[in-house]
């Protein structure tokens, strides 16, 4: 059986308060519907604010979970105002979402500076999460996590075609030897089986329906 990543993007999304929620929520129900794991890693990408609370949390409910965080410095530790850099984010999380089209269109990140983010994620041993945005998108070296996002599936309701969403898989996996690749973009419970029963398509990338714990459960419930 492959093994699944599903991964929700919190994007900049809740409290701490609402965030502990979501955790609890989700545990509650995790543990009354006894779902077999084995095959699943299930990873949260909280804000910077929540993410050591979730750790906190994720340790203390016990929860099969892993932490990710949605940026990175792409500079060392120093005088970089507002930036959190890969040494502080090692502490915390041991996966980053690099590359996604929200950051490319709204913070102006080009593939110069994504790069170098991807350099600081390898060289402090954060395992990151390489968006592209179709198969032409360029891949750093020594990424092993690729997900394929459309922007025009993202936040709008109308996803990819799994046929579509597996024929880029396929084709980044032959050029670039990479495994492990995603789907992400309006992901829902309802069609994440069409995308994870595809061959080259390992997991998803969820935003929006990863905000409720109930739905993103039974998306790692259909994955
Ligand atoms: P969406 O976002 O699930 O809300 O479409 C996916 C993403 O941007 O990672």
């Amino acid at each position: 059986m492959k093994k699944l990543f599903l991964i929700a993007n919190w994007k900049s999304n809740k409290t701490l308060q609402e965030a502990e929620k979501w955790l609890h929520d989700f545990q509650e129900k995790l543990t009354s519907e006894n779902l077999d794991l084995s095959y699943k890693e299930i990873i949260i990408c909280p804000s910077f604010t929540s993410l050591e609370h979730v750790n906190y949390c994720c340790k203390n409910l016990n929860l099969p979970i892993q932490i990710g965080v949605q940026n990175i410095s792409p500079y060392e530790t120093g005088a970089y105002t507002g930036e959190v850099n890969g040494v502080q984010i090692k502490e915390l999380a041991n996966y980053v979402i690099i590359g996604h089209s929200e950051r490319r269109d709204n913070f102006s990140e080009d593939n110069k500076i994504i790069e170098k983010k991807v350099e600081m994620a390898n060289k402090h041993d954060v395992s990151a999460i390489f968006c592209i945005q179709n198969a032409q998108t360029p891949i750093p070296e020594n990424i092993k996590i690729v997900a394929y996002e459309p922007p025009t599936a993202i936040g709008t309701g109308n996803p990819d075609t799994p046929e579509n969403a597996e024929e880029v898989a396929k084709n980044v996996k032959e050029k670039t030897g990479i495994e492990t690749i995603l789907y992400g973009g309006s992901v829902t419970s309802k069609n994440i089986n069409s995308f994870t029963k595809m061959p080259t398509i390992n997991g998803a990338l969820v935003g929006g329906a990863s905000l409720d714990p109930f739905e993103f459960l039974r998306i790692v419930k259909n994955a």
